[in-house]
């Protein structure tokens, strides 16, 4: 078994006219076995950045909080926020740290640059870095997301539409993975703000 199926997980980041958005699935396992099935794999940083971390439960949580942390002390010391750009770079940096004993992470970052084009990242478990205009996808239902979000992502789509197609591919995609899925969290942003919606999805 990878590392990616000890806890299982399926994350999409796609980008739309001027919004993001970012949709995990919420179950978290021990291999084969369900524990939750409402598990927060996606964090958002503030108003411009959201990250979603696939991968092993306790890494994600331990990088999370560093994370929070170094964004907090960011702001202290440059009294302003962190911009999406030099998030990526730390968050990056931060995994390429610890390469010789790594968090079992998969991390997608989507978010808006100051002028609000929209900004997508993700990255190995050691930190390089893969910048995307469409979509990216990360965890043990990579493959098949990647086959869904191919055939139905289309440039420009607009918030409602980014919502509805986001939705489609992570529900559809699980359904193939029995260690993702058991219902999925879908975040859009746009400049005006962030939207989190909660979806049903197969419970087998
Ligand atoms: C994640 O999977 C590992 C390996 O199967 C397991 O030991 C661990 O308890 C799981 N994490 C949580 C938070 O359940
Ligand atoms: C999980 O289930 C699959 C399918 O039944 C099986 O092939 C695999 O060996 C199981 N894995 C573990 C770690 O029990």
């Amino acid at each position: 078994m990878s590392i990616s199926q000890y806890n299982g997980s399926a994350m999409i980041a796609m980008t739309g006219k001027g919004c993001v958005g970012i949709a995990a699935d919420r179950r978290l396992g021990i291999r084969n076995m369900t524990k939750a099935c409402d598990f927060k794999k996606v964090f958002q940083v503030n108003d411009k950045i959201l990250v979603g971390f696939s991968g092993l439960a306790t890494d994600l949580q331990t990088l999370e909080q560093r994370l929070r942390m170094r964004c907090n002390m960011y702001k202290l010391r440059e009294e302003r926020e962190i911009s999406i750009e030099a998030f990526g770079n730390l968050v990056a940096s931060m995994q390429y740290e610890k390469r010789f004993g790594y968090y079992f992470v998969e991390p997608v970052i989507a978010g808006l640059k100051a002028d609000n084009s929209p900004y997508l990242m993700s990255s190995d478990i050691i930190g390089a870095q893969c910048f995307k205009d469409d979509f990216v996808v990360a965890g043990d239902t990579a493959e098949t997301l990647f086959g869904m979000c191919e055939s139905v992502y289309r440039p420009d789509l607009g918030p409602e539409e980014l919502f509805e197609v986001l939705s489609q591919c992570l529900l559809s995609g699980v359904d193939r993975d029995c260690l993702a899925g058991w219902g999925a969290t879908v975040y859009i942003m746009t400049p005006e703000g962030v939207r989190e919606t909660h979806l049903k999805g197969r419970m087998d």
